[in-house]
C-alpha cells in the first residue's frame, strides 16, 4: 500500500492516527540509499557480527593488516568491544543495513591520541561512505578531547591511501605499511570530507601508534 492510498483509506479516522503513519512512510522513502551515521553500542552487536563476517577476504584482509579468509574470533571480540570512551564505534547505516564501520581507540579515555580504522561492506565502496565516516570520527574524536588521530594502511590500498594519507602526513613506512596521524582540528574543520587538502606537516612533530588494538 503506498502512502496515498494509505491515507485515502482511513478518510473518518483523523489526522491522528493516519498522519503519523503517513509521515514515517514518506521519511522512510526520503531516506531511502541516504546514508546515516550513528554510535554503536550493545544493541548493535548482530549488525556488527553480520557486517565482518560479511567482509570479503581482501576487505578483511587490509582491515586487520593480515592475510585473511575469514574473519577470526579475536577478531570479531574486538569488533564487539566498543566502550563509548576508550573504543568508540561509529556506524553507517544505509537503509537500516550497517555498510560501514569506523573505530577510534585510545589507551586512556583522556589521552589526547587515538588509532582510528575505516570498513565499508564490499558492495558500498567507492561511494562516499568512508569518506563520511572518517569526518563523523573527526567530529566525534573533537568533542572527546582527541586532537590527533593515527592510521596504518598497507601502501597499496589505493582508497585507503586517498582517504587517510591524502589527509594526513606520513610518520613511518616499511614492510608494505604505512602510518600516519592526521590533524582533528584540519579534519573537522573542513567543509565536505572530499574537499579536504593534504594537512600541512608540522615540523619536530612526531606521533606514533600508541597500540597494535586496531590489527
Ligand atoms: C578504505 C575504505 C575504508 C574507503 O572507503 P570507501 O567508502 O570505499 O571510500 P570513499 O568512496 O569514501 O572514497 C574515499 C577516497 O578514496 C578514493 N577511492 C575510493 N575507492 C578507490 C579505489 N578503488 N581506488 C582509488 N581511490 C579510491 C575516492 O576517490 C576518495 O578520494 P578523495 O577523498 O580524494 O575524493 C574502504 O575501501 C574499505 O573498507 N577498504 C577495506 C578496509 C580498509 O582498507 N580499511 C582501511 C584500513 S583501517
Amino acid at each position: 500500500m503506498d502512502i496515498a492510498t494509505e491515507y485515502r483509506s482511513h478518510p473518518g479516522q483523523g489526522r491522528s492516527r493516519t498522519v503519523p503513519r503517513a509521515l514515517a512512510a514518506l521519511r522512510a522513502v526520503r531516506s531511502r540509499g541516504r546514508v546515516i551515521v550513528r554510535s554503536l553500542d550493545a544493541r548493535h552487536h548482530a549488525d556488527i557480527e553480520a557486517f565482518y563476517t560479511g567482509l570479503s577476504p581482501q576487505t578483511l584482509s587490509r582491515r586487520f593488516h593480515t592475510p585473511c579468509t575469514v574473519l577470526r574470533p579475536y577478531q570479531l571480540r574486538f569488533a564487539l568491544s566498543m566502550d563509548g570512551t576508550e573504543h568508540i564505534a561509529l556506524g553507517a547505516f544505509r537503509d537500516g543495513e550497517l555498510v560501514g564501520d569506523g573505530r577510534l581507540v585510545r589507551v586512556r579515555s583522556d589521552a589526547p591520541t587515538a588509532e582510528i580504522a575505516v570498513t565499508v561492506a564490499d558492495g558500498a565502496q567507492g561511494h562516499g561512505v568512508g569518506a563520511r565516516l572518517l569526518h563523523r570520527i573527526g567530529e566525534r574524536a573533537r568533542r572527546e578531547g582527541v586532537t590527533h588521530l593515527v592510521y596504518t594502511i598497507q601502501t597499496d590500498n589505493d582508497a585507503a591511501v586517498r582517504l587517510f594519507a591524502a589527509r594526513g602526513r606520513t610518520q613511518s613506512r616499511g614492510s608494505g605499511q604505512l602510518t600516519g596521524v592526521i590533524d582533528v582540528a584540519a579534519l573537522a574543520g573542513s567543509q565536505s570530507p572530499y574537499r579536504a587538502g593534504p594537512i600541512a606537516a608540522r615540523p619536530g612533530t612526531s606521533i606514533n601508534p600508541t597500540t597494535e588494538i586496531l590489527k
